[in-house]
């Protein structure tokens, strides 16, 4: 029998009310595709500066490094909020994790099922058929890790901050290859967005991704938008959209777009892949739900737990090679969903339900 090993770090406020969901579904599935889970779970975020004094302690990074995956909640909130801006719990435990382990391929799907299209802030008649589209984002480069990083007083006494964006040919050519692989899956149609018109790194990129398609995947039908036009045009028309690949800023911006235009973030699953294979030789991971902590419903079990539900999913399909599974979750969560059960973020004014009852709805459909 297959044994998953993976990390859990469900984080802060409801980061544990989903992970205990999604743990709940993998093992239901588990038991019927006849695979065993072997998780570890360690602190993060708050959670580990409260019990370690640090927001990514060393025995945590440990625990991911010896499994095959991990499967992340979400870190941060107003506990910490007084800590000096490098020591909060999303600056000191995500970006190092996405650092320590290379995981610069970052894919959001942004998924709208037509039944839940009133859920769009979007006018319904645009979205007819609701909204199916990935954003690949480029996670550990750009602005967010560029040297110099730094605020410094000048001699005359002002005040100066200033951040890098930086990347390499190299960096921009295997994200590249990530959105080539997840357009092939797809309808084929790749669109690189970029602000080539001001900026020397989306140069690069532009002349780099175009390129690297024309040499690698010519099936690939590639096209190029600017960041501002390209969050235009997602609000107008998101299914124009099949597959688009961005840095570091600008994905980080359009993907919270994608976001709200798809209804809910309880909704919105995400998958972070390395440049390490895992012990079976496919992409070491990180999978995490797109919404964040929030703290304002922390506690209620009132939060959606698809989210996660759907990012463990992810990790079946990426990280340990089990498509059918992970497609069996997501039909599940699908089917639950459009036959009405809904949390509160997706209720609109029907009756909701709290997490476990709608992990319960799940696990009744698969
Ligand atoms: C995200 C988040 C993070 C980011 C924050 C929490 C550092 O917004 O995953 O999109 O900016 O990457
Ligand atoms: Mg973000």
């Amino acid at each position: 029998m297959p044994t998953l090993k993976f990390a859990v770090l469900a984080g802060d406020y409801i980061g544990p009310e989903v992970m205990a969901e999604a743990l709940r579904v993998l093992g239901h599935v588990a038991r019927q595709e006849g695979f065993a889970l072997d998780y570890t779970e360690a602190a993060v975020g708050g959670a580990a500066i409260d019990r370690h004094g640090a927001a990514l302690p060393e025995s945590t990074l440990q625990t991911c490094a010896a499994a095959d995956a991990i499967l992340f909640g979400s870190v941060g909130g107003p506990k910490w909020e007084k800590l000096p801006p490098n020591q909060q719990p999303e600056r000191a435990a995500l970006l190092p994790l996405r650092k320590h382990f290379t995981l610069f391929a970052n894919i959001r799907p942004g998924l709208l099922y037509r039944e839940l299209a009133d859920a769009s802030p979007l006018k319904s008649e645009r979205i007819p058929d609701g909204i199916d589209i990935v954003c690949i984002r480029e996670l550990t480069g750009g602005l967010y890790f560029g040297q110099p990083k730094a605020t410094t007083t000048l001699p005359d006494g002002d005040i100066q901050a200033v951040d890098t964006m930086v990347y390499r040919r190299s960096e921009i050519e295997r994200i590249t290859a990530t959105a080539i692989t997840a357009a092939r899956a797809r309808r084929k149609r790749l669109c690189s967005v970029d602000k080539a018109n001001v900026l020397e790194t989306s140069v690069l990129w532009r002349k780099t991704v175009t390129e690297y398609v024309a040499k690698h995947a010519p099936d690939v039908t590639l096209s190029h938008m600017y960041v501002d036009n390209a969050a235009m045009q997602l609000a107008r028309d998101p299914n124009q959209f099949d597959v688009f690949v961005t840095e570091n800023m600008f994905g980080d911006i359009l993907s919270d777009e994608m976001a709200v235009i798809c209804g809910s973030l309880g909704m919105l699953s995400s998958a972070s892949l390395g440049a390490k294979q895992n012990s079976l030789g496919l992409p070491f991971g990180l999978y995490e739900p797109a919404g964040g902590t929030a703290p304002d419903i922390a506690g209620k079990s009132i939060a959606n737990p698809c989210a996660q539900i759907l990012s463990a999913a992810l990790m079946l399909r990426y990280s340990f090679g089990l498509e059918k599974p992970a497609a069996r979750i997501e039909a599940a969560v699908r089917a639950a969903v459009t036959s009405g059960t809904r949390t509160g973020d997706i209720a609109f004014g029907r009756p909701s339900v709290g997490t476990q009852a709608m992990a319960d709805a799940v696990i009744a459909r698969l």
